[in-house]
């Protein structure tokens, strides 16, 4: 059984897998999570000692069938991160239904159904990752943005009915990877949206994750991770 592990949803690949690679190398955390497509980043997470739960938030039971795992292979939580997440234009199927799963139902049933497990350790965070576009909107991305608000807005009332014990913020970047088809014109446009103008690299989100986890301060925030997107009128 683990003690003081730190949960993250969707760590495959690219920003989820950093934070548990990180949290493997860099502190004593155990590390568990989710992923839903064996990835070669799920087999090396493995390797070095992290527990995967293969998991399709989308099918029926699922979550609930997540919980049942977690709560059978872990004494206690230090964090739970929530990572996982789909970006869906709204013409695509389902769009509504599999962003509010993902985004909203996954980590409420998460934090009801888990929160034993953090109140068992010492300290404990939850953090989640929106998007710092949920304070501007999107034309296209109705749906994904209500979803990443209304995991912004749950950030701030699980701070409210878990402290003192447990923090609970939210994360809200702006461009942190660009994805493997972005073309030149797409990278150019986001990359001139904001004061920094670069790619920062999911580091940007480690640092924020280490920064809410060693404050004992800091709770029911959202933290605008946006290289200076939301001074720019
Ligand atoms: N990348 C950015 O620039 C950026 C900007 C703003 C906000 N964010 C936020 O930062 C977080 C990480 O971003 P990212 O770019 O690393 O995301 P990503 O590459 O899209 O990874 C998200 C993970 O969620 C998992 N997932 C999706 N649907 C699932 C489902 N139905 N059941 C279980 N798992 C599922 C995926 O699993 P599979 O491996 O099976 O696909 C994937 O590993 C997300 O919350 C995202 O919204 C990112």
């Amino acid at each position: 059984m683990l003690n003081n592990a730190v949960l993250i949803t969707g760590a495959g690949q690219r920003i989820g897998y950093y934070l548990a690679e990180h949290f493997l190398n860099h502190t004593d955390y155990p590390v568990i999570f989710s992923y839903r497509t064996e990835r070669p980043g799920v087999q090396t997470l493995k390797k070095s000692g992290a527990l995967g739960i293969q998991a399709d938030f989308n099918q029926p039971g699922a979550v609930d069938d997540f919980i049942r795992q977690v709560k059978s292979q872990v004494n206690s939580l230090r964090a739970i991160i929530h990572n996982a997440s789909v970006w869906l234009d709204d013409a695509a199927a389902q769009s509504f239904e599999q962003q509010m799963q993902l985004h909203v139902n996954l980590p409420y049933q998460l934090n009801k159904g888990l929160v034993e497990l953090l109140y068992a350790s010492e300290s404990a965070d939850i953090i989640s990752i929106s998007d710092a576009k949920v304070a501007r909107g999107s034309a296209h991305q109705v749906a994904y943005l209500a979803s990443k608000a209304a995991l912004q807005s749950m950030a701030r009332s699980f701070a409210l009915a878990y402290a003192p014990k447990i923090k609970v913020n939210d994360i809200a970047p702006a461009l942190i990877m660009f994805n493997e088809g972005d073309d030149l014109n797409y990278r150019q446009q986001r990359l001139s949206e904001n004061l920094m103008q670069i790619e920062p690299g999911p580091d940007v989100i480690w640092q924020t994750v280490k920064y809410i986890m060693t404050n004992n301060y800091l709770t029911g925030q959202v933290i605008n991770l946006d290289g200076g997107r939301s001074v720019i009128n």
